[in-house]
């Protein structure tokens, strides 16, 4: 396919994104400019100096920059600022539906209130949901921390249950496996969320076992990794476990040398259920629309896999109105006035 067509093709296709990290949808300029405003000191003069440190060896190091980039949200403005800048740029893409991540422990523990973070990112959802953008929040436990702290965090998210659909797991995989939170990831289906967790990005196949059968998730985010265990591989086909990729994050990320080596074609050939997203596309270079046109590019996927691909993100959703696998236009839902 030309490029221009197979642009123009994506474009079309409607989809769901299920794997974003609001606070990686940080861009530079915005960086910059609420460090100005909060007091807050970056080791970057400038935009051009921010990009050019975004040069990384593995996920620690990727995660050492996100975590400094946090640092420069404080006010409930400044979360709302970030959030409505993300949403319109998913919006941009054909993405109906959003299931976004948010890492409050990067936030409570300098000091922002729970009632701030929330308040901007509630916001920033009403206003996305008016311009036909459906998002869901993920409350994400961060694994290089204790999972005593994860239940602290779910206790001081009491008031905001209902506006999580699930939780998630993420930061620095190695070492921390999924079974280090057995216990809040019971307490947290107990209350109802639906669960998922990174793994198999840079940790073993083992990991992605245990997020499946010691933590009982539902999807898997990334996931590369399964491909070294056939039995693996033969239980995500057969249970239709959705993985959530990130092209372009896996080759900033060095999980993959590069994109001709990506798992995704091999995964779609051995019937798995994958979806393309952009993870943190203010770091990694790009959104979801240039996460399937590079992945696209590089394995040559044709027409009929890329929209498999954007179908499965719908099949993949925890909750989605409006997109291909809903239901009701076919049962003859009445068409809006
Ligand atoms: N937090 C933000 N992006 C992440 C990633 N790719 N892996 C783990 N944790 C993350
Ligand atoms: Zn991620």
């Amino acid at each position: 396919m030309a490029l221009m067509d197979r642009a123009a093709f994506i474009q079309g296709l409607p989809k769901a994104e299920l794997h974003l990290h609001v606070e990686g949808s940080l861009e530079p300029a915005m960086m910059l400019d609420l460090a100005g405003r909060n007091g807050v000191e970056l080791p970057y003069a400038d935009i051009a100096e921010a990009r050019a440190a975004y040069e990384f060896s593995n996920l620690q190091d990727f995660l050492d920059l996100y975590y400094a980039g946090t640092r420069v949200l404080c006010a409930s403005s400044d979360f709302l600022a970030l959030a409505d800048a993300c949403f319109r740029r998913v919006g941009a893409d054909n993405v109906t539906h959003l299931e976004c991540f948010v890492d409050p422990q990067a936030h409570l523990s300098r000091g922002v209130r729970f009632h701030d973070l929330m308040q901007g990112l509630k916001e920033a959802v009403r206003q996305a949901a008016g311009r036909g953008l459906e998002v869901s929040l993920i409350l994400c436990f961060l694994r290089h921390l204790s999972e005593r702290e994860a239940f602290r965090m779910l206790e001081d998210a009491a008031p905001y249950h209902g506006d999580f659909i699930g939780v998630g797991l993420d930061s620095s995989e190695l070492g921390h496996p999924p079974s280090k939170f057995r216990h809040v990831f019971a307490a947290a289906r107990e209350l109802g969320f639906r669960l998922t967790a990174h793994a198999g990005e840079e940790g073993p196949a083992e990991y992605v076992w245990e997020a499946l059968d010691v933590l009982g998730v539902e999807r898997i985010d990334h996931g590369n990794r399964a491909l070294e265990d056939d039995a693996l591989v033969a239980r995500l086909r057969r249970d239709q476990v959705p993985l959530t990729l990130c092209p372009l994050s896996n080759l900033k990320l060095r999980v993959v040398p590069d994109l001709r080596a990506h798992p995704l074609k091999r995964m779609l050939d051995l019937g798995l259920l994958v979806t393309v997203n952009s993870d943190d596309p203010a770091y990694f270079g790009g959104y979801v629309n240039d996460n399937f046109a590079c992945v696209a590019q590089a394995l040559d996927l044709g027409e009929t896999e890329l929209a498999a691909i954007a179908a499965n993100s719908f099949k993949a959703a925890f909750q989605a109105t409006g997109g291909p696998a809903d239901p009701l236009p076919a049962l003859g839902r009445p068409a809006a006035p």
